[in-house]
């Protein structure tokens, strides 16, 4: 076999090893694989949320940019963070409205939200989104969760796998 076969063969199987270890690596850092959240279900989500022109928006998890181009259609100011770079770099092209960061939302300063986006993991990954949630953001901003309920927060409306959340007041 000629030394180019053999180039364009390793490259073949290196680049179908990153696509695979790209769905999964994000778990290594504490967040979900990918899965993107049909935009129909994002577009009823931002509904029941009542996301306005001049609020907030941020995807934790932004993936390819789904909810980024629903939440770009109701509000001026659409942050999105990623951290897989080939996920970023699809979202930045698609979500030409929106901030899109690349890196981990568990070191984002998300002080500024009035509503947030997750479609995360049950448990641990999503306790640990909502820890950072209680401490950084104001007492009105709404967090929606697909598919995942979260816990520690005052569910104030639910449709099908979409949560919204508020926090719960302290007496
Ligand atoms: C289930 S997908 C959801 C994608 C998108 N939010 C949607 O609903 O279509 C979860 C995404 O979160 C990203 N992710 C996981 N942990 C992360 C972290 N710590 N910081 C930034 N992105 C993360 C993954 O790379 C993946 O693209």
């Amino acid at each position: 076999m000629s030394l180019l076969v053999n180039v364009i063969i390793s490259i073949f199987f290196l680049v179908v090893a990153y696509i695979i270890a790209s769905l999964y690596y994000p778990m290594l850092v504490g967040g979900a694989a990918y899965s993107p959240t049909p935009r129909k279900t994002v577009a009823d989500a931002l509904k029941l949320a009542d996301l306005k022109k001049d609020e907030v928006f941020y995807d934790l998890g932004c993936g390819t940019g789904e909810a980024l181009i629903e939440a770009s259609k109701l509000s001026d100011h659409v942050k999105g963070v990623e951290i897989e770079p080939i996920r970023w770099f699809i979202a930045k092209l698609r979500a030409r409205k929106a901030k899109v960061i690349l890196g981990n939302f568990f070191k984002q300063d998300i002080s500024d939200a009035d509503v947030i986006f997750i479609f995360q993991y049950q448990g641990r990954i999503n306790n640990r989104i909502v820890k950072k949630i209680k401490t950084e953001t104001r007492s009105e901003t709404r967090i929606i969760s697909y598919q995942h309920p979260i816990e520690g927060m005052k569910l104030i409306k639910s449709q099908n796998e979409i949560f919204i959340y508020k926090k719960i007041r302290s007496v």
